[in-house]
């Protein structure tokens, strides 16, 4: 892709006034935020991880009790798993909580306990990538280094008209020679924070705020007018429908059955409800039947206890429990690529089957110290919402 380059007829000056005119703006504007009351870089860190995929209001919270719960390196390193998931429940990526701990214990075995302080080797901690890196090196130690993400790119992209596709993983050395030029090498934390705010306040994707913008006249695209042009972006593909039965199945203990994913992939390791992937056209078939037979139950209010032929799809070695079904509703969720949907049904199981070790049984009372993924959390909602509607017949 070709580029104008613009960046570099900048010259000393309009580079100066630039820089003094953007953090002055910072330093009136700045939002008031808890990984900004001090530069402790431990603090720096766990907010930079939290926020690579989750807004700003989302981690808030998140982020107190985090530091509640491991307020140093040593705690992090020696945090039990559960506790550590728990802290993350309803953040998404989870394998960004196990990685912190990995580097954790990176940071006490190999660096004496305290961050690293230096680009290169803040990089060799697990689950830190060139972003992340320039944010905790800028912020926390004031080297003089790029922290380039989609607001980044989008405010940068504008300022020079640059039409490299931001989704192409090789544009990000314009963008990153870019910011080297215009970095303020005095102030980088807060040139790159700066930078953050000015990307989700002001230069925001569809009708960017420009009458409100302290860099508008450094501007190349609000001079010409051209800021919805920019950045370029190629098409993102749609994420793939995958289609899954799902059971919340009762012993006579009331006790629920969970089982566990592999350890690699997608939410590798954790305890699910049963999940079982079906065809496209299973689920609609499974759809339509079970809404009839749903209809059929209120008329008649008669348990339907069935040899439930259809559920058998959740687990073959399960075939020969008889369950009592209802059907509770379905469950969507994307994860980036993928959209899970999962028709989920109730169950108790009035045979008895021997459990795998990948396979475990659950009181109710435990569920609030274990740590559901987004899809089974809506899973146990509509469970809870049909309990409570339908007291009388679950008996
Ligand atoms: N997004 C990512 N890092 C951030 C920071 N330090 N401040 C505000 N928003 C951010």
């Amino acid at each position: 892709m070709k580029n104008n380059n613009y960046w570099e007829t900048w010259g000393e000056e309009k580079l100066r006034s630039f820089q003094e005119t953007f953090i002055a703006w910072y330093e009136k504007e700045k939002r008031n935020l808890p990984w900004r009351v001090n530069l402790d870089p431990y603090r720096i860190w766990i907010s930079e991880i939290m926020l690579q995929q989750t807004r700003v209001d989302t981690v808030i919270d998140y982020y107190y009790r985090f530091m509640e719960w491991f307020p140093t390196i040593q705690d992090l390193a020696n945090a039990p798993d559960e506790k550590l998931l728990k802290a993350w429940e309803g953040l998404g990526y989870y394998s960004r909580a196990r990685n912190l701990k990995i580097a954790a214990q990176q940071i006490v075995n190999e660096f004496d306990g305290q961050m690293p302080r230096t680009i290169e080797e803040i990089r060799q901690l697990k689950g830190i990538g060139p972003y992340t890196a320039g944010a905790i090196g800028s912020i926390a130690f004031q080297l003089p280094e790029p922290a380039i993400d989609g607001n980044v790119m989008r405010v940068v992209s504008r300022l020079f008209e640059i039409e490299d596709d931001i989704a192409k993983a090789s544009s990000r050395k314009v963008f990153e020679e870019a910011m080297y030029k215009i970095i303020d090498e005095e102030r980088p934390g807060d040139f790159n924070q700066a930078m953050m705010d000015l990307g989700s306040a002001v230069c925001t994707p569809t009708s960017p705020k420009c009458e409100r913008c302290p860099i508008q006249s450094y501007c190349l695209s609000y001079q010409k007018n051209t800021m919805t042009n920019f950045p370029v972006k190629s098409k993102k593909l749609k994420p793939k429908d995958v289609y899954y039965i799902g059971g919340i199945i009762e012993n006579k203990q009331q006790e629920f059955l969970l089982s566990q994913r592999d350890e690699k992939g997608l939410l590798a390791n954790m305890w699910l409800f049963p999940i079982n992937e079906i065809t496209k056209e299973r689920f609609e078939f499974l759809q339509e039947n079970w809404a009839k037979e749903q209809q059929q139950m209120s008329l008649d209010f008669e348990e339907h206890s069935m040899v439930a032929e259809d559920t058998v799809d959740i687990f073959e070695e399960y075939s020969q429990v008889v369950w009592q079904k209802r059907t509770l509703g379905e469950v969507t969720h994307i994860f980036s690529h993928l959209k899970w949907h999962i028709l989920v049904f109730y169950g108790r199981q009035t045979g008895f089957t021997e459990i795998t070790e990948k396979q475990r049984w659950v009181k109710e009372t435990d569920f609030s110290t274990l740590v559901f993924p987004k899809p089974q959390q809506k899973m146990i909602e509509l469970f809870e919402t049909d309990r409570k509607n339908n007291k009388n017949e679950m008996g």
